[in-house]
């Protein structure tokens, strides 16, 4: 069972890692940051520890390996153990503290091809990376995050159990996805699971225009539309704390005081069983 009022982790995949956001945070009550090796093109922890040194330690940390910078290349994404273990230490200096969690970044990227057998042992082994840097403490705890969990449900069987899983969250997200990452929550029973990417990046997505979020909510004339979104996020699913980016101040007030807003669980099961029910529909087509 998840909280009802979960927590605002502020995410800084889209952001400019400017301290006034990170101070507004602070202020709000939002004691939880997290980044990635490759954000702000993998200048995300430096940048951190230069801009914001006199302000990390009062956050909980989270990061992310899996993508390596190459030369001429965006990045690539790899489970190879060694790179795995040097970029947790690397994180860790490069912020000038452990991060408190490490996730293994969309662990799917890298297992879509060979004989399942295969892919079971490459996640395990990466997997068991980010638990040996956790107890020997390099960094306070382990994760993984999937953007699409769908290809790990039949790879985790043995797998440790992660201390959180952050998986894709609110109402931009397809019933595959939805049930698949609850799937993937039963079978790794992770101590907390995350959401993330609750306005699917884009807070102008076109879906605000055509549909009213505050359906979700009991007082919904007290909401704005983007406070219904996120706590609707909160409860697709069922998580303890929603990853979501801002680099306003005055956005993350907003999200912030929506935590007071209660959710519909009615209608949040009704939404669930429409979905389910179009994805039938579609299958049967196909
Ligand atoms: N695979 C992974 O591990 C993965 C993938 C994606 C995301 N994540 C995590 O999830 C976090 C959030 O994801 P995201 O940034 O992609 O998507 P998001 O949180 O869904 O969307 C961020 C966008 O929403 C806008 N926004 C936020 N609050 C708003 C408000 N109250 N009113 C209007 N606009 C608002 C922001 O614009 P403003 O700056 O103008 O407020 C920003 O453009 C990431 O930073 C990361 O921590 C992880």
């Amino acid at each position: 069972m998840r909280a009802a009022h979960p927590r605002v982790v502020l995410g800084l995949h889209r952001s400019r890692h400017e301290p006034a956001v990170l101070r507004e945070a602070l202020d709000l009550g939002v004691g939880a940051l997290d980044t990635s090796s490759n954000y702000l093109g993998f200048r995300s922890h430096e940048t951190l520890a230069r801009v914001a040194g006199d302000l990390l330690p009062r956050f909980r940390v989270s990061t992310k390996v899996g993508y390596f910078p190459v030369p001429g290349r965006a990045s690539e994404h790899s489970l190879e153990p060694e790179r795995l273990r040097a970029a947790v230490e690397r994180a860790a200096q490069d912020l000038g503290r452990e991060p408190d969690v490490v996730f293994l970044h969309n662990p799917e990227h890298s297992l879509s091809a060979g004989p399942e057998a295969a892919r079971c042992e490459r996640l395990a082994a990466a997997c068991h990376v980010l638990e040996d840097a956790a107890s020997s403490g390099v960094c306070g705890s382990w994760g993984i995050s999937s953007w699409d969990p769908r290809p790990l449900g039949a790879l985790v069987a043995g797998l440790p159990r992660p201390d959180v899983l952050m998986v894709r969250s609110g109402l931009l997200v397809k019933n595959e996805v939805l049930e698949a990452a609850e799937l993937l929550a039963a079978k790794l029973r992770p101590s907390q699971l995350w959401g993330m990417s609750p306005f699917g990046g884009g807070a102008a997505d076109a879906a605000w225009e055509g549909f009213d979020p505050r359906v979700f909510l009991r007082e919904a004339e007290q909401a704005t539309v983007m406070q219904a979104a996120f706590r609707a996020a909160c409860r697709l699913p069922a998580v303890d704390a929603v990853a979501v980016g801002t680099d306003s101040p005055v956005h993350l007030r907003e999200l912030v005081s929506s935590l007071a807003l209660e959710v519909e669980e009615d209608v949040v099961g009704q939404y669930r069983r429409l979905l389910r029910e179009a994805a039938g529909r579609s299958e049967a087509r196909q």
